[in-house]
């Protein structure tokens, strides 16, 4: 029978690359606790209606990247969910969490994007998202960037920097679209397919196109902060001057346009160019129109969501040092081998008394020659094998190798030898 494979786009994550998902991981939860975030879990599908209100039609997630399918039991359409921001808003109308005063949020998890898949591209990704309700000034724009700085820090990486623009706010974007689509049709022959089919449903989009035939079109457009009023004008400029306070670098890139429909004012994107296309490592802004939008009383929102796949293959080619201390920090302490029936037993016994003491410990199972044993010992990372065989048994002492360093075999009690691993 043909043996079956992952879904194409979905993968596994094996337990060799595991140990920098782990890092990762651990990372953010002590990152974001220092920031004071507090975690939500939200269902992995939600009905479609969510992210067709809340993404927008004529993005193309909703035309065509997402996960949808009749539920015929309740007769309704349901989504995987292709993002969190959505289901973050529905979670805090739905449970009147702005009761209790302002949000600072965060969650982690899948997501689901029929997308063409290429490197850094999946249909099942992950996302650490991070969001914040309530809150209206510039201060926590800056914030989630401030932030951010810091975690590429503490994950050892470099290079990778922020691209930061204000799409102002509605009335602006709707006078700017209307400019944009005069200019467009004046120029219609020079717009490639994409962009013709794009030109009144979503003309903001064209200026996010990668066809260097279009570029001296889209550097020509008109632009939005031609529209901005003063409010997003101070707004904007209240985030750079903190970012400026706090020493961190950005660029600010007037064609910075988000796949998404919900945001306003800020915007933003970090890329690093050591991944090929797929370079944006985390991206978000404001959507202070969002509650209102989903059918709650209006309230200001803005947040980012960071690419899990991208930076641990960040991690993996810029190898930082702290991810290779925690990849060996996972490696078991001690192996323990045995030979003959009771000492198996000992052995057991004698593993959870080494894990009494904070040791790793990977207990040698399935048995076989004293020889095939060590292999495994060696190839299982520990530092130390613990053997027990029947002199050892004889004399109620362990004998204990070391196997990363020099060092000759010694045989002690398991106190002993515990004080002796634990250097
Ligand atoms: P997004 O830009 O669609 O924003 O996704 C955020 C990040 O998720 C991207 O920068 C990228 O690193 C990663 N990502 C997106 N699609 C894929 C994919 N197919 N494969 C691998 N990685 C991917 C959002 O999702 C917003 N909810 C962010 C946000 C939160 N805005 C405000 N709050």
């Amino acid at each position: 029978m043909k043996a079956l494979q992952a879904v194409r786009g979905m993968n596994d994550v094996l337990p060799q690359d595991a140990a920098l998902w782990e890092f990762f991981e651990d990372s953010v939860r002590d990152w974001l606790r220092a920031y004071g975030y507090r975690n939500i879990r939200m269902p992995l599908v939600e009905p479609t209606a969510l992210f067709v209100r809340s993404i927008g039609e004529a993005t193309d997630i909703v035309e065509k990247e997402m996960y949808t399918f009749q539920d015929s039991l309740n007769n309704e359409s349901l989504t995987l969910r292709p993002e969190g921001t959505a289901s973050c808003v529905r979670a805090a109308i739905e449970h009147s969490l702005l009761h209790q005063g302002a949000q600072r949020l965060w969650y982690g998890g899948a997501m689901f994007r029929h997308e063409r898949p290429q490197k850094g591209r999946y249909r099942q990704f992950h996302q650490i998202g991070v969001e914040a309700f309530g809150l209206p000034g510039p201060d926590i724009d800056a914030e989630h960037l401030i932030m951010t700085a810091r975690l590429w820090r503490l994950l050892g990486l470099s290079g990778i920097r922020l691209e930061l623009n204000s799409l102002a706010d509605s009335a602006a974007r709707a006078a700017h679209r209307q400019r944009l689509i005069a200019f467009f049709e004046q120029h219609r022959d020079q717009l490639d397919g994409d962009a013709q089919r794009r030109l009144h449903s979503n003309p903001l989009r064209i200026l996010d196109s990668k066809n260097p035939h279009m570029q001296p079109l889209i550097e020509a457009a008109p632009q939005l902060n031609e529209h901005m009023d003063d409010a997003a004008r101070a707004h904007f400029h209240g985030v750079c001057a903190t970012l400026d306070r706090a020493g961190v670098a950005y660029s600010i890139n007037p064609r910075l346009v988000r796949g998404l429909d919900y945001y306003n004012y800020t915007v933003f994107e970090w890329v690093t160019d050591a991944l090929g296309a797929q370079g944006t490592v985390c991206a978000g802004g404001r959507y202070d129109g969002l509650f209102e939008q989903l059918g709650g009383k209006p309230a200001p929102g803005c947040g980012f969501a960071m690419g899990v796949e991208r930076l641990v293959a960040l991690l993996q080619v810029q190898a930082s040092p702290a991810s290779q201390h925690a990849a060996e920090a996972q490696q078991p302490d001690v192996y323990v081998l045995h030979q003959g029936d009771a000492a198996a037993m000992e052995a057991a016994r004698a593993a959870e008394e080494l894990r009494d003491a904070q040791l790793r410990v990977v207990l040698h199972c399935g048995g076989g020659s004293f020889k095939s044993q060590m292999k495994r010992a060696d190839a299982s990372g520990a530092r130390f094998a613990v053997i027990l065989g029947e002199e050892e048994l004889v004399r109620k002492e362990v004998s204990v190798k070391p196997l990363r360093a020099q060092g000759v075999q010694t045989s002690v009690p398991l106190k002993e030898a515990i004080e002796l691993i634990r250097g």
